[in-house]
């Protein structure tokens, strides 16, 4: 079992689409371990997304995602990173493919409903990013 930690971004939550999107991920098989309704200063965006720092999209991208509640989520299934990401698509929605999440329910490259670690090595940094580990049901639990 692996784990990857998946955003609901603040255009998909504005717009409605939080309970589709976790409807979606529920029927692609992955098993939801924690999730919290909740938002992030600018500093916090800033320090999440330091891997693209000096990109020409970091300012907005900081703005973006400080602008409003998001959803993280743990999520688990064998295989999880990579599943999540074909579940969720390509970075630009108008080149993702059909059925996925963020050809359904994103705007552009910025505003693309959903983030989706690219990396198990990152699902672990990213998860503790939003949730410490007593706050993740264990196999036990669920
Ligand atoms: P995400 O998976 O959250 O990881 C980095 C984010 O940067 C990405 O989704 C996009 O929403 C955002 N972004 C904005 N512009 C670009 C761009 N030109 N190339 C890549 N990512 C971009």
């Amino acid at each position: 079992m692996q784990r990857t930690l998946a955003i609901i971004k603040p255009d998909a939550l504005k717009k409605g689409y939080a309970g589709k999107i976790i409807d979606h991920i529920l029927n692609a098989g992955f098993t939801i371990k924690a999730l919290k309704l909740t938002r992030i200063s600018p500093a916090q965006a800033g320090a999440f997304y330091a891997v693209h720092r000096g990109r020409p999209f970091y300012d907005d991208l900081v703005q973006f995602m400080s602008s409003g509640p998001i959803i993280p989520m743990v999520l688990e299934k064998e295989n999880a990173v990579a599943d999540f990401r074909s579940l969720i698509g390509a970075t630009d929605p108008a080149e993702a493919a059909e059925g996925t999440i963020r050809k359904l329910y994103g705007t552009d490259k910025g505003q693309n409903a959903v983030h989706g670690s690219d990396s198990p090595e990152n699902a672990e940094i990213e998860i503790h990013f939003f949730f410490s580990e007593a706050e993740i049901l264990q196999n036990s639990e669920a």
